[in-house]
């Protein structure tokens, strides 16, 4: 493992019953590095995802982040090490407001508990004021605080999307992964993310993992791209290189590479 490396995946593999829908899959992502994960609908992507955020325990291999091993940790205590994500299948509180959506999940960082919060007790009253405040901002970022009590449910899916980004910033990530951010997107929408993404990794001191089928998108953003197929790592590294490589043209990009 080298030094400046955030996330470590080591031979990570997770089966549903006779499919391997992950296979051994292995590398590094470093401090402040925006990873590309690219592959063809079924490559594992997501399921990797989801053994990195304690969703689904890999049935063998490990994760480390910042050096320590988080393997089959719950993803709230993964969340606690500073990893947060958002969802390919959007999982927002539809019936809530996008400010009650983002301040919920702030709530996870805060240092008063159940007892505190029913006496009224002056961190808690404090925190309550941080959060607001901190939700508030977090929704100008990302567009949505002239809507801030609009309930999720009515938003556009872009706007879903990026709901869901401010939501996974209130929890202060280090780590952030993003499933098909663009995903749902308008093509103006589109064009904006990539500024966005950037904006985001220099504002927060982040570093992000993507998965991203709008190759054009994956191309401008990303450091390094690694790239699943049947759940194997069939290549890894900078944009020109994966782009010419001959197995990803055939198994992924085609033409459009
Ligand atoms: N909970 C599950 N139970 C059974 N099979 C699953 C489960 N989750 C994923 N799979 C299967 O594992 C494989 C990988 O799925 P995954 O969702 O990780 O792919 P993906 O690369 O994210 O694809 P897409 O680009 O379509 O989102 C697929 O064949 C999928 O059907
Ligand atoms: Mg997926």
């Amino acid at each position: 493992m080298s030094n400046s490396s955030t996330l470590t995946i080591q031979k990570i593999s997770r089966c549903f019953g006779g499919l391997v829908a992950v296979n051994g899959v292995s590398f590094e992502v470093q401090e402040h590095e925006i990873f590309g994960v690219i592959g063809p609908n079924g490559a594992g992507k997501t399921t990797l995802f989801n053994t990195i955020t304690g969703l689904v325990a890999p049935t063998s291999g490990k994760v480390f982040f910042e050096g320590k091993e988080i393997t089959n940790r719950r993803p709230h205590q993964i969340a606690k090490f500073g990893i947060a994500r958002t969802f390919q299948n959007i999982r927002l509180f539809g019936e809530l407001s996008a400010l009650e959506n983002v301040a919920i999940a702030r709530h996870l960082c805060t240092k008063s508990g159940l007892w505190d919060g029913i006496l009224g007790l002056p961190l808690t009253v404090k925190e309550e004021t941080q959060t607001h405040d901190r939700a508030w901002e977090l929704l100008d970022l990302v567009g949505l605080s002239d809507r801030a009590e609009v309930k999720a449910k009515n938003f556009s899916y872009g706007d879903q999307r990026r709901l869901e980004i401010a939501r996974a910033l209130a929890l202060q990530p280090k780590l952030l992964l993003l499933d098909e951010p663009a995903a749902g997107m308008n093509p103006s929408e589109k064009g904006q993310l990539s500024d966005f993404i950037c904006g985001l990794r220099a504002r927060f001191d982040l570093t992000i993992l993507l998965i991203e089928h709008h190759v054009p998108l994956v191309m401008g953003l990303c450091d390094r791209i690694a790239v699943l197929d049947f759940g194997r790592l069939i290549a890894i590294g900078q944009p020109e290189t994966v782009r010419s490589d001959r197995a990803v043209i055939e198994a992924y990009l085609g033409d459009e590479g």
